[in-house]
């Protein structure tokens, strides 16, 4: 199977490589040589790689900078995947669309399913929701994957951020007021595989399972990393943000077990993973 995977670099595509690696040939692109916004570098690397399955993880994904710069993110995220999902069609190959836990609502107190209905909040996750559309409007062999807090090499993300919080000072304050599920990039990249040697074609979830606060997710994170550091909760109101964020945005993955046979390990199992990598590289 040769794989095209656009957003290469990211902390998510960076496991995509390397899973699908172990499946067959795989080119990663990203920027600056290929702008999945500009369609004719989208169907110049597609008519390069000639590939069997297309994974886009190329994503505008900062939530705060979107409520400023609306036309950014709808770029990347609504037309890019257009383009990539027109262009993968073209060639016959099934295409991916990473989507996230933004896309609802927030007021559910038992966790989401695929076909729950979207009311994405603010402009990331309208962005994102779009994205989704054109995806399935343009390729019919499509896979939605959403997923959530994600974390994985050399991303810029909450893990790291705690860390870097905590090297600087001895309390910290995490919300405990927003829940959902911590998920390790190398998880959602098995799970992608997993799910494209299926014809399934549809929306799913992939989490790691289990939920936990963003303030539980900090105290995890700092014990796995023997830190000392204390951590006091607080309330998402003690830290406005631009962006609205969904108070409780737990997803339920049944449906991609069903469909693929494969089972998100617990979020604990996959942080720790996460943490003995982090020192391996380190
Ligand atoms: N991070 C999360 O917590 C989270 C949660 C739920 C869902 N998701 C979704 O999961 C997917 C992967 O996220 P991630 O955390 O791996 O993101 P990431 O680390 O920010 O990686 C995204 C990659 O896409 C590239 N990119 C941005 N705009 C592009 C464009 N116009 N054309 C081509 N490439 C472009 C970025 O390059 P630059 O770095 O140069 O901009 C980056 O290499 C995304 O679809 C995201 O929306 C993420």
């Amino acid at each position: 199977m040769r794989t095209l995977i656009f957003g290469a670099k990211g902390q998510l595509g960076r496991d995509l490589v390397a899973e699908f690696e172990e499946a067959g040939p795989v080119t990663g692109v990203d920027l600056p040589e290929v702008d999945v916004a500009q369609m004719d570098q989208v169907r110049a690397a597609v008519a390069e790689w000639r590939p069997d399955l297309v994974l886009n993880a190329a994503a505008y994904t900062d939530v705060e900078g979107a409520e400023a710069d609306p036309q950014g993110a709808f770029r990347t995220n609504e037309f890019g995947a257009a383009c990539v999902a027109r262009a993968a069609a073209e060639a016959g190959a099934p295409v991916v669309y990473y989507s996230t836990d933004f896309v609802f609502s927030g007021d559910h107190t038992t966790p989401y399913e695929p076909f729950d209905p979207v009311a994405p909040q603010g402009e990331y996750a309208a962005s994102k929701a779009a994205g989704e559309t054109a995806t399935r409007e343009a390729a019919p062999s499509h896979f939605i994957i959403r997923t959530a807090w994600l974390y994985g090499p050399g991303g810029n993300n909450f893990v790291e951020k705690i860390l870097r919080a905590a090297a600087e000072r001895p309390v910290l304050r995490v919300v405990e007021d927003e829940v959902g599920s911590p998920t390790h990039t190398l998880d959602l990249a098995q799970a992608t595989r997993a799910l494209c040697g299926t014809a399934a074609y549809g929306t799913f979830h992939a989490v790691n399972a289990g939920s936990c606060s963003r303030y539980e997710f900090a105290q995890a994170i700092l014990a796995l990393a023997g830190l000392e550091t204390s951590v006091e909760p607080c309330r998402a109101s003690a830290f406005p943000t631009k962006a609205p964020r969904p108070a409780y945005s737990v997803l339920a993955t049944e449906a991609l077990t069903e469909a693929s046979g494969f089972a998100m390990r617990p979020w604990h199992d996959a942080l720790r993973d996460y943490m003995a990598r982090r020192e391996a590289t380190a």
